[in-house]
């Protein structure tokens, strides 16, 4: 049968690890995910992001994640790619993890960033998220190193990254809310990584792959 993903694989791609379910963000899942959004992410004085795109009202919340995903869906290639995931827990929507890379075929780099709703987090469901899509760049991917970073003021991400293998890489001043803030870099390398506890079983592996040049028939690749 062709599908969506038949044009773009990304939207086949479905990661599973004992309760973690990390899937591609199809069109149905637009309106739920801006929802849980809305429903909140963060403390309002405080802006986990670079762009503060949570601040967005509840009623434009469902244009903005879908344009933000067909975003990611139109500009998709071999050379500069990006997956945004929905996180679902034990069958339930609770957040997203997404992965991204430039010239990956060459780096052998991923940079992952990741939101929880708020009802959803300190409960190990962040550092859970990380260590799967950590696990599938290293193992299904092919992956060298992954890449995070979080802001200074931001205690749970940098938790997660350092529970996960992460170590520091350097820090950034960035302009956030029109203030600087201080980006605190970091990097896992493969034999790093703590594993989560469930292994991992991944569906529409084959065409992803392929999708970010990978696999070329001719063995170059594209
Ligand atoms: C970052 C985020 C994804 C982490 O997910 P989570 O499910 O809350 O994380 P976990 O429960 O797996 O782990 C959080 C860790 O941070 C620690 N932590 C949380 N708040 C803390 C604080 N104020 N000071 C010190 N440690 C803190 C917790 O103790 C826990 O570590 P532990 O298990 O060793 O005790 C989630 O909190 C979130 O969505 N935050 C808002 C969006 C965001 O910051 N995204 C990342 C942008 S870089």
């Amino acid at each position: 049968m062709t599908t969506a993903a038949t044009a773009l694989p990304l939207l086949g791609l479905r990661i599973t690890a004992g309760p973690v379910e990390l899937r591609a963000v199809t069109d149905d899942l637009i309106v739920p995910l801006a929802e849980l959004a809305s429903a909140g992410i963060h403390d309002e004085d405080f802006m986990p992001f670079d762009s503060p795109w949570s601040l967005t009202r509840a009623e434009e919340m469902p244009r903005s994640m879908g344009q933000f995903h067909w975003g990611q869906r139109a500009n998709f290639s071999a050379a500069r790619w990006s997956a945004g995931l929905a996180v679902f827990y034990d069958g339930e929507l609770v957040g997203s993890q997404g992965i991204s890379a430039h010239d990956y075929l060459v780096t052998r780099t991923g940079e992952t960033g990741s939101w929880l709703s708020r009802r959803h987090q300190g409960k190990g469901i962040g550092t859970a998220m990380r260590q799967v899509i950590c696990a599938f760049a290293f193992d299904c991917l092919d992956a060298e190193q992954v890449t995070s970073a979080a802001y200074t003021d931001n205690p749970a991400s940098l938790a997660v990254s350092r529970k996960c293998g992460y170590t520091e890489n350097g820090r950034d001043v960035r302009v956030r809310m029109g203030k600087p803030a201080i980006l605190q870099r970091v990097v896992l390398q493969r034999a790093n990584l703590v594993r989560y506890e469930h292994e991992l079983a991944v569906a529409g592996l084959a065409e992803f792959r392929r999708s970010i040049g990978l696999d070329q028939p001719d063995g170059e690749p594209h």
